[in-house]
């Protein structure tokens, strides 16, 4: 059964894109929040729904851990807003944030759909989703109750993902969904020593057949330590231009490719 979406609050969004893998801890939400900050940057309105009910990470990415969504008199949600940038998540409605959420799938499918639709999302020109791993109740949630507006999947992968059964797996699962795949972004790519420069691709060779490569992330411990910290953002804007310039890039594509269909 397909669970009937509220679109008045949606009329003011443009683009839906989310943000999916076949495994877990690849870095969708690293990627997801990279990519909102880097539509920010070029001057989009953006928002990104945290659809991780159980390991909602997008708030500490972006050092918003102790805040909390709004409310308006007529019982609407108002996101909470860090660098101009709207979050939608689960974490920002507890008040113990060590408190787990233990919903079962239909109680997950309905909270989802509580979120999108009460959130006062405002003009946005995109909704980054970021999505939990695999392909479940919340994937299929978000697939066909959000359908009209979900403009596109980005898949991030691993290059030890790259199994051709997993890019396949995901393919089928936008393919069943009539999404449409934008393309894949490559996570850990690889490490490029900071003494000598000399590039390691320390998970192996990888080659994506049949998928738009949007953009390849190296290994970074310093990333590593600034998503662990809550500084992505301080990080991009003053740390890490080259990061920022190879995210920038995607961001432009994606919007290209969602301009013109
Ligand atoms: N390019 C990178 N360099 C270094 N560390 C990274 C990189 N990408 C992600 N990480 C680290 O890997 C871990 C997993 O990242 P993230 O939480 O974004 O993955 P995920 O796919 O959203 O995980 P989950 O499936 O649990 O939601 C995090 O600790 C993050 O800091
Ligand atoms: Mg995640």
């Amino acid at each position: 059964m397909v669970m009937r979406i509220d679109i008045e609050n949606l009329r003011s969004v443009k683009n839906v894109v989310a943000v999916m893998s076949g495994k877990g801890g690849v870095g969708k939400s690293f990627v997801s929040a990279a990519l909102a900050i880097a539509l920010k940057e070029l001057g989009y309105g953006v928002a990104i729904l945290d659809a991780d009910v159980h390991g909602p990470s997008i708030p500490w990415i972006l050092g918003a851990e102790s805040g909390f969504m709004g409310a308006t008199v007529e019982g609407y949600i108002t996101p909470l807003e860090v660098n101009g940038i709207a979050i939608a998540s689960f974490e920002l409605l507890l008040d113990r944030r060590e408190s787990p959420i233990v919903w079962r799938g239909p109680l997950k499918t309905r909270a989802i759909i509580e979120l999108v639709s009460k959130t006062k999302w405002g003009f946005r020109d995109f909704i980054i989703v970021d999505m939990p791993p695999g392909t479940g109740d919340e994937h299929l949630t978000i697939a066909q109750s959000l359908k009209p507006f979900v403009k596109g999947a980005i898949l991030v992968l691993t290059p030890g993902d790259l199994v051709a059964h997993v890019v396949k797996k995901a393919e089928e699962f936008v393919r069943i969904s009539g999404i449409r795949l934008l393309g894949a972004v490559v996570n850990m790519a690889y490490f490029k020593c900071p003494v000598c420069g000399t590039i390691h691709k320390i998970f192996g060779e990888y080659r994506v057949e049949g998928v738009n490569i949007l953009a390849e992330i190296p290994i970074k411990p310093e990333l590593s330590q600034a998503l662990n910290e809550g500084r992505l953002i301080d990080y991009l804007k003053n740390d890490d231009k080259e990061l920022l310039k190879i995210f920038t890039e995607a961001a432009k594509t994606i919007a290209s490719m969602l301009q013109s269909a």
